[in-house]
C-alpha cells in the first residue's frame, strides 16, 4: 500500500511544489490548508484536499482519525519578516501556538514522524558564511524567533513523547515547477525574484535596490538562492529518512552559493533579454548583508543533490511561471 503523507500548508508556495514531487513519487498525499496564503488551484489533483486551520483540534482529529498517516510534512506557518515585526502575535498564534496544537493532535493519534520548514532566520544576522547548522541562532525578527521557539517545541515534544522530527532551515526558495501549472504566488509579493519578473513584465515600474552600501563585492545583499523543486526533494528525503527510524536533526537548506541583488537583476534581464527597470533604494530593516548555507551536512546525511543550481536556470524557470500566469493564481 501507497505510504499516506499528510502535507500542512499544501496550497502555499513551497508546499505545492512538494505536494507535486510527492504525488509523482507515488505517495498518497493528503493536503491540508486554511487559504489564507495558499491557492486552492495549486494542489495537485491527485492529492485530497481540506480546508482548514492547524489551530483547529477537532479538524486535526478528525483528519487524522479518518486517515493512516504515516508522516506529516507541515509549512503551515505565515512566513512575512516585515508582516512579523508589525503583527508578532500574528506569528506566536500561527507558528508557535499551531505548532503546538498540531504536536498534541499527532500526539494523540500516535503519529510520530514529522518534517518543517524552519528558515536561515533563525541565524540572525551570521557571524561567518557559509554558515553552520551549529552557528549560533540569535533572531532579528518575530518570524525567525517563532521558527526558533518551533524547533525547540519539536525538541522538548521528542523527549516526551518520541515525536521524531527533521527541521529544514530554508535560505531563499524560487522558480518554479517544470509543468508550469504552478509557481511562486504572493499578495503582497515581497520576494526579490517575482518582483525583478514582475518589473519585466511591465506589472511594476521598477524594482528596488534595498541598498547598495553594504559590506559585499557590490555594495548588495548576497542571497542562497535555491530552487523550489530541489527544496521539495529535500522533504521527501528528509521524510524518508525519519521513516527509516533515523534521528531527529536539523538541516540547512541552500545550495552554498552566494549571489547579490544586482546579480540576480543581471540575471534575468539575460534571462528575459532586455533591461528591466531599477533603482537604489534606502536598506530594508533587518536584512543580513549575507545568509549562505553551508549544505555540506544535508549533502552527506540525506544524500540531497540538488539538480538546478545555475542562477539562470533558477531564474528562467520563474520568468516561465511569470509569463504565463501574470496575476499568479488570480487570473485562474
Ligand atoms: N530585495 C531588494 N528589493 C526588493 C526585494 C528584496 O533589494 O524589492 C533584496 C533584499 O534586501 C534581500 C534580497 O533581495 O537582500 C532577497 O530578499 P527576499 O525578500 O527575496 O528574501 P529574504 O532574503 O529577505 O527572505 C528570505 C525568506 C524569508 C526568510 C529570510 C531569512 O524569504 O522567509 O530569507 O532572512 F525569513
Amino acid at each position: 500500500m501507497k505510504q499516506q503523507v499528510l502535507v500542512l500548508g499544501g496550497a502555499g508556495y513551497i508546499g505545492s511544489h512538494t505536494v507535486y514531487a510527492l504525488v509523482e513519487s507515488g505517495y498518497d498525499v493528503i493536503v491540508a490548508d486554511n487559504l489564507e496564503t495558499g491557492y486552492r488551484q495549486a494542489v495537485h489533483p491527485k492529492a485530497s484536499f481540506y480546508r482548514g486551520d492547524i489551530r483547529d483540534r477537532d479538524f486535526l482529529d478528525d483528519l487524522l482519525s479518518r486517515s493512516d498517516v504515516g508522516a506529516v510534512i507541515h509549512f503551515a506557518a505565515n512566513s512575512l519578516v516585515g508582516e512579523s515585526m508589525t503583527n508578532p502575535l500574528k506569528y506566536y498564534d500561527n507558528n508557535v501556538n499551531g505548532t503546538r496544537i498540531l504536536l498534541q493532535s499527532l500526539v494523540a493519534h500516535d503519529v510520530k514522524r514529522i518534517v518543517f520548514s524552519s528558515t536561515a532566520a533563525t541565524y540572525g544576522e551570521p557571524e561567518r558564511v557559509p554558515i553552520l547548522e551549529s552557528d549560533p541562532t540569535h533572531p532579528t525578527n518575530t518570524y525567525g524567533e517563532t521558527k526558533l521557539s518551533m524547533e525547540k517545541m519539536f525538541r522538548w515534544t521528542e523527549v516526551a513523547h518520541g515525536v521524531r522530527y527533521v527541521s529544514l532551515r530554508y535560505f531563499n526558495a524560487s522558480g518554479a515547477h517544470e509543468s508550469g501549472r504552478i509557481g511562486e504566488a504572493h499578495n503582497p509579493e515581497t520576494h526579490l525574484v517575482p518582483l525583478v519578473l514582475q518589473a519585466a513584465l511591465g506589472k511594476r515600474p521598477k524594482v528596488d535596490i534595498y541598498g547598495d552600501d553594504y559590506d559585499t563585492p557590490d555594495g548588495t545583499c548576497i542571497r542562497d538562492y535555491i530552487h523550489v523543486c530541489d527544496l521539495a526533494q529535500a522533504h521527501i528525503l528528509a521524510m524518508e529518512y525519519l521513516l527509516k527510524g533515523s534521528p531527529s536533526d536539523i538541516f540547512n537548506l541552500g545550495n552554498g552559493n552566494g549571489f547579490s541583488v544586482k546579480e540576480v537583476i543581471r540575471a534575468a534581464e539575460r534571462v528575459v533579454g532586455r533591461p528591466i527597470p531599477n533603482e537604489i533604494a534606502p536598506r530594508r530593516a533587518g536584512d543580513p548583508a549575507q545568509l549562505v548555507a553551508s549544505s555540506e551536512k544535508i549533502r552527506r546525511v540525506l544524500g540531497w543533490n540538488p539538480q538546478r543550481t545555475d542562477i539562470d536556470g533558477i531564474v528562467a524557470s520563474a520568468w516561465a511561471w511569470h509569463q504565463a500566469h501574470p496575476d499568479g493564481f488570480g487570473g485562474e
